[in-house]
């Protein structure tokens, strides 16, 4: 198994100062940031587009973490990348054309991610599994931060780690993951690990604690028991 990335999700940090709110993720041991955008239309909220991407950008040399959650997805590809996107995750069910969209990641020099629903079977990754660097399983219900960590989701991730197999391509799951569900998602295979709620609502003098906690969640319990 890969070390594992913790990656803060600023969904949850104080939109009045984001830039402050990600430097200090940043210095306390976020290896990743996650960026969630929302569009009102495939997700029932709206966040933030390229521009705020932009304006974080200089804030941290950390690798920028964009989930998409809108559609059409296809024609803002380039303006993320441009905006300073590490890796870019497009949702599966966000259009007919996955494939076409992961393979503009790449040519965009970007890593390429593909997420799923709660709802959508793992087998839908499957065909386009060499053109990416990421898979997301959701495990909450994309919109909105704070929600229930959803156990059913482990079997999505057990068969996307199943088929996966050697490749160089991280799972990752993102919703409701705190120090006690990192665990059983690390056993069922994600390396990946995105928090929001758990890391911000202590304030920035917890955040530090906060991924420790995740990380030492996700360590303990790495390829212990995939069975699940
Ligand atoms: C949900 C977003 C998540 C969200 C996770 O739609 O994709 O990244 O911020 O937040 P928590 O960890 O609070 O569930
Ligand atoms: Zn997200």
């Amino acid at each position: 198994m890969l070390p594992p990335i913790i990656a803060p999700s600023i969904l949850s940090a104080d939109f009045s100062k984001l830039a402050e709110e990600t430097r200090a993720v940043d210095a306390a041991g976020a290896d990743w940031i996650h960026l969630d955008v929302m569009d009102g239309h495939f997700v029932p909220n709206i966040t933030f587009g390229p521009p705020v991407v932009k304006a974080l950008r200089p804030h941290t040399q950390k690798y920028f973490d964009v989930h998409l959650m809108i559609a059409p997805a296809d024609p803002y590809l380039a303006a993320f990348a441009e905006a300073g996107a590490d890796g870019i995750t497009v949702h599966a069910e966000a259009g007919p054309h996955i494939h076409r969209s992961l393979q503009t990641i790449r040519d965009l020099g970007k890593r390429a991610g593909i997420a799923i629903n709660p709802g959508t079977p793992a087998a839908m990754v499957e065909p386009v599994l060499d053109l990416a660097d990421l898979v997301l399983v959701m495990t909450v219900n994309p919109g909105f931060g704070g929600q229930s960590f959803l156990k059913s989701c482990m079997e999505s991730v057990a068969r996307v780690r199943a088929m996966v197999a050697g490749r160089d391509i991280r799972i990752q799951v993102d919703g409701g993951i705190d120090p006690e569900t990192v665990k059983a998602a690390s056993r069922a295979g994600a390396d990946t690990f995105v928090a929001g709620n758990a890391i911000f609502s202590g304030g920035p003098g917890a955040y530090a604690e906060r991924i420790a906690a995740i990380r030492d969640g996700a360590e303990g319990a790495s390829g212990r028991d995939l069975s699940c």
